[in-house]
């Protein structure tokens, strides 16, 4: 067994947290379930950093102490937390006196190395970075570069840390291997910025009140990033009464210290690109200068984006997804995040990006397809699985699948894993579509072969579920325990052939129920429109909309039959256009202009739909595409074969041209 320590960044207590924040601590805690799942022994930390002038302003702009300011913002982030199902083992606030006996514990033996000296310091301050930045490296007219707000010229008296001295010990470590700054290229970034020169480091303030006081030097504090990045050791006990002379822990953390920072273990900082600097520059620095351990591996993340720009307060473009949550539950958002950012890159936020992906991944690829096999399953094998497994394609796919999900996540390459995982969902699906099973399920001769298909169709689900544990800690066993197969503690069951064989099976109730997305973005365009104090426009809220689905009482009345041959808008909405996918198509014998296609339109089952489109396209052009139908129109006979709706083409020249979305959207989206 190892060990494995994890650390999200201590946030700042001047804002209550926004999508920034819930990404870097639901990536912590995606990492922290793998790890445990594997059988590592896991201490996940996080916290809040409460210090310095960032706060002090914060609170004095809403006339309350600055303690009381943390403790609200810390009550939400408890709260957020919870909500979010993060299952961090510590959380530590700066304020702590376990906190503050550390970073005076760690001045200390910073002291004893000779490495602070007091300085006059004269330079440009971004509050909101708690940093002093060169002219160079600032924005015109002297903006930061994080937050492009306007920095301070500021001078005053500092104690300076000696980081000049560390520079060589510094580029010899980011040479060490494995390479503990990642990825590469912002490990290049911090080599260059390091072997361009350091320059020594002012850490205290004379002009901050609410922070430590500097041991050693009245009058001065100490500056909240030499604090705040000690509390990857304290909150392990380090500096707690009783430390020993040789810096380790107190009697009460000992243990956690020095099972976790002195152990062998790996000990893993997660970040933003923004605050690399502090963890992969200054704090091993310190780290040195005291003589502890330093941390095995920092990784950098990018930023969430909102029209090109960080999401931040101090920006002032701040996404707090709290609506989507409560709309549509913790492990969606999870879902949204992590298979959307490549880890270590920028990604846009959006409501409509968020909708379609839980639309088409969730609701229908996952969903559906276990919905579909239970219920299949279930009349097959009359409330139970099926009772002898197939063992066919689906074993070799899931394999290798599962081979490249397991090397995904140990690089944390979450949206490679989780596509892996999508596209054996794709593979089953295609199975599916070739052997038919809600066909052949009527043939008694064929209740073997058919178990045998749905089985194989319903262990792929049990194994993806699986692997999404880590991801979806509520909504992966809520799959599981639909397709009666156990909830494991750990990865052993991550091989093919663990879903039980003939035990009961029961009724399944929606996990992923598909989200309507216009009417949650004109709803959403309504609610910021009256927040905005204006009046919803006619058609913009889903209250405004004409009346949905045909429900013609509501509408006011009009006469039955229009001039010119027009007809009412409830009327058109009388007809069902939905988007479908073609999954499989073939030609019709004895007929030149028909092709018998399936498609699936997000429905239990797959339809057949004859379509007379032959003379324009063959099956293999059509397989794969998105296509429009009429979704409720009667049943009818061509050439013997049933068809159960209508696609959608203009027609050219005798030919007909199919319709397409002008995008991918999740298949059985309602076209108006
Ligand atoms: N308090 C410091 C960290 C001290 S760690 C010893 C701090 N706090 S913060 O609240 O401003 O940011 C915390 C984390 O949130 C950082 O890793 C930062 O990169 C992350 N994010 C804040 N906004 C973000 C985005 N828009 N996108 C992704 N993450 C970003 O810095």
């Amino acid at each position: 067994m190892s060990r494995y320590y994890l650390t999200t960044p201590i946030y700042y207590v001047n804002d209550h947290p926004h999508v920034g924040h819930i990404y870097t601590t639901i990536v912590a805690d995606t990492i922290a379930r793998y790890r445990r799942l594997c059988g590592d022994e896991v201490y996940f930390l996080t916290g809040t950093d409460e210090h310095g002038q960032k706060i002090e302003r914060a609170a004095a702009d809403r006339g309350i102490e600055p303690i009381k300011l943390a403790d609200e913002v810390v009550t939400r982030y408890h709260g957020l937390w919870d909500q979010l199902g993060i299952s961090h083992d510590d959380f530590i606030r700066t304020s702590e006196p376990r906190h503050i006996a550390g970073v005076e514990a760690i001045i200390e033996r910073i002291a004893k190395s000779d490495d602070f000296y007091v300085a006059r310091h004269e330079g440009w301050y971004c509050a909101a970075c708690e940093t002093y930045y060169t002219e160079k490296e600032l924005l015109d007219e002297e903006r930061c570069p994080i937050h492009e707000t306007a920095a301070e010229r500021r001078s005053e008296e500092n104690v300076f840390f000696r980081l000049s001295k560390y520079q060589d010990q510094l580029l010899a470590w980011y040479d060490s291997e494995p390479s503990p700054v990642l990825p590469a290229t912002r490990a290049n970034e911090v080599r260059n910025f390091v072997a361009e020169g350091l320059r020594d480091l002012s850490v205290s303030r004379t002009s901050v009140d609410w922070a430590v006081p500097f041991p050693g030097h009245p009058g001065h504090t100490v500056y909240v990033w030499l604090d705040a990045l000690v509390n990857y050791v304290t909150a392990l006990g380090f500096g707690s009464e009783g430390a020993g002379t040789d810096g380790s822990a107190g009697a009460s953390g000992q243990d956690l210290y020095e099972s976790f920072w002195n152990g062998d273990g790996a000990r893993l900082h997660l970040v933003g690109k923004d605050i690399l600097r502090f963890h992969a520059v200054y704090w091993p620095a310190f780290l040195m200068s005291a003589g502890l351990p330093l941390p095995t591996a920092v990784w950098a993340h990018g930023w969430w984006l909102r029209d090109e720009h960080k999401i931040s307060k101090s920006v002032g473009n701040v996404v707090r997804p709290d609506d989507l949550l409560e709309k549509f539950g913790t492990d969606s958002l999870r879902y949204f995040l992590l298979r959307e950012m490549v880890f270590g890159q920028d990604a846009s936020f959006s409501d409509e990006a968020f909708i379609d992906r839980y639309n088409s991944d969730l609701a229908n690829d996952l969903g559906n397809t276990a919905s579909r096999l239970v219920t299949l399953a279930r009349r097959a094998g009359d409330g139970h699985l099926p009772s002898s497994r197939g063992d066919g394609p689906l074993r070799e796919a899931a394999e290798t699948a599962l081979v490249d999900y397991r090397a995904a996540m140990e690089s944390f390459a979450f949206n490679r894993a989780l596509e892996s995982l999508w596209k054996l969902m794709a593979t089953a699906n295609s199975y599916l579509v070739a052997e038919e099973p809600w066909k052949k399920i009527k043939d008694p001769a064929a209740a073997e072969s058919v178990g045998k298909v749905l089985w194989d169709g319903l262990e792929t689900v049990r194994l993806v579920s699986v692997a999404l544990l880590p991801f979806l800690p509520e909504k992966a066993p809520e799959v599981l325990a639909a397709i009666g197969a156990e909830v494991p503690s750990d990865l052993s069951s991550l091989q093919w052939g663990g879903l039980p064989t003939g035990a009961e099976l029961p009724v399944i109730k929606p996990i992923f129920p598909r989200i309507d997305k216009k009417a949650y973005l004109a709803g959403a365009a309504g609610e910021a429109d009256s927040k905005a104090g204006k009046t919803a426009k006619p058609g913009k809220s889903a209250k405004n909309k004409p009346a949905k689905d045909g429900a013609k009482g509501k509408a006011p009345k009009a006469p039955e039959v229009l001039e010119d041959g027009k007809i009412r808008i409830d009327q058109f909405f009388d007809v069902e256009l939905r988007v479908a996918e073609v999954k499989a198509a073939e030609t019709v014998p004895k007929s030149s202009k028909l092709l018998k296609l399936t498609v699936d339109v997000g429905e239990e089952a797959p339809r057949t739909i004859v379509a007379g489109m032959a003379k324009a396209y063959s099956p293999e052009q059509i397989v794969g595409r998105q296509v429009i139908i009429v979704a409720n129109l009667a049943p009818a006979k061509l050439m013997g074969i049933e068809s159960n709706g209508m696609v959608l083409a203009a027609e050219e020249d005798g030919l007909p041209v199919l319709l397409k979305p002008s995008g991918p959207v999740a298949n059985g989206t309602r076209v108006r």
